[in-house]
């Protein structure tokens, strides 16, 4: 008797909503539609490096797309290639990789589906390389994915971080203050100038417009002029003055990007109500974006997703992800897919229709 042909399912970096709802679009597609047996590898390339894994039953996926989070867990710290021994000052880095890649021939698979954003996929990148069959599937709340149009996490983000700038409107209103709400995002400001847009934002700071301050002090005394005493300003964690520096929460030494970004909206309140005379304060809503159920878009984004990276598998086209392109899903290679990260450019047409309507960019 043939023996049944198996896959292997790896999440892996930040989560955020939607990653199970590619699981679960996976797993019943694979078992349903093509008769294969599904490993859920645990815990991200921190299962891959231990032998940690369980088998996925249809029992185990169904019933899970609402959820956030992972089922299977993950890690945006284990990187195969680099290591860390140890979590104090000075951790010790070493190429474990032959170790994971062992443990991966071990289960048999035909191919392993890498569901991650950059540093995952990076990581995938190399293990493609290295000999094992991948097929990559993006997501990221950040959104910064090179080779995709978007990816699974970011509507979430956005609507939750919307959420939040509608929410500090009507207290700004009522306080006569600035409110400056900082969100998530690394080095792109696609979260930002999203969340800002869609929540009537008067100022967007995002990194790849470096800002100065006067001018925003400027916009708020105009809207004051004009009568609208309050003002909203949204700003990406990784938004920087002109001239100056990003705003670093935390190093994490054992992560492969150990720079942790966050607090420029403190920063930003404190310079703000100095220059303006203007009462200010901030909110970073920090993992509340990267929490809860998935919005409609993300359930239907991570279900074609997930169903096409399994037709890839039977196509045998490994090395590469799934992506999106205008409406369509079509397949880039992983090397490219990872050459990120993909910022906000700067004829976006939405930072042009948010300028036509006034809003203040900083610049
Ligand atoms: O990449 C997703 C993300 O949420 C970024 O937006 C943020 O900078 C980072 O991860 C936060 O990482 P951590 O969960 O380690 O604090």
């Amino acid at each position: 008797m043939d023996k049944k042909r198996r896959i292997a399912i790896l999440t892996g970096g930040g989560d955020c909503p939607g990653i199970n709802a590619i699981i679960r679009a996976a797993a019943k597609k694979a078992i349903l539609e093509y008769g294969l047996e599904v490993i859920g590898i645990e815990d991200g390339y921190e299962g891959a490096i231990h032998g940690r894994h369980r088998r996925l039953e249809y029992d185990d996926v169904s019933g899970i797309i609402t959820l956030g989070g992972t089922i299977l867990g993950t890690s945006n710290v284990a990187n195969p290639y680099r290591y860390a021994i140890g979590k104090g000052e000075k951790p010790e880095f070493v190429d474990i990789s032959q170790q994971a890649i062992t443990n991966i021939n071990r289960l048999e698979i035909d191919c392993l589906v890498c569901v991650g954003g950059d540093g995952t996929l990076s990581i995938a990148s190399r293990l493609s390389t290295d000999g094992v069959p991948i097929v990559g599937v993006p997501k990221t709340i950040d959104n910064d994915l090179t080779g995709t149009d978007i990816t699974v996490g970011f509507d979430s983000a956005v609507s939750i971080a919307t959420e939040a700038v509608d929410r500090v409107h009507t207290t700004a209103q009522s306080h006569h203050r600035i409110m400056i709400v900082e969100v998530m995002g690394r080095n792109a400001g696609w979260i930002a100038l999203h969340a800002g847009v869609a929540g009537g934002g008067d100022v967007i700071l995002i990194p790849e417009i470096p800002y100065e301050t006067d001018i925003i002090a400027a916009k708020v005394r105009d809207r004051n002029k004009r009568g609208k005493r309050f003002t909203i300003v949204v700003v990406a964690e990784g938004a920087k003055p002109k001239g100056g520096d990003v705003v670093i929460k935390r190093v994490v030494k054992e992560s492969t990007d150990p720079v942790r970004l966050g607090g420029i909206g403190f920063v930003l309140a404190s310079q703000l109500q100095e220059t303006t005379g203007v009462e200010t304060r901030a909110v970073v809503i920090g993992h509340l974006q990267r929490g809860g159920t998935p919005t409609p878009f993300d359930r239907i984004l991570a279900t074609r997703l997930g169903t096409r990276a399994v037709d890839m598998i039977e196509k045998e086209s490994y090395g590469r992800m799934v992506a999106v392109k205008g409406d369509l899903l079509t397949e880039v290679a992983l090397e490219a897919a990872t050459k990120g990260p993909r910022q906000v450019p700067m004829d976006s047409p939405l930072i042009q229709s948010a300028r036509s309507l006034g809003t203040c960019f900083g610049d």
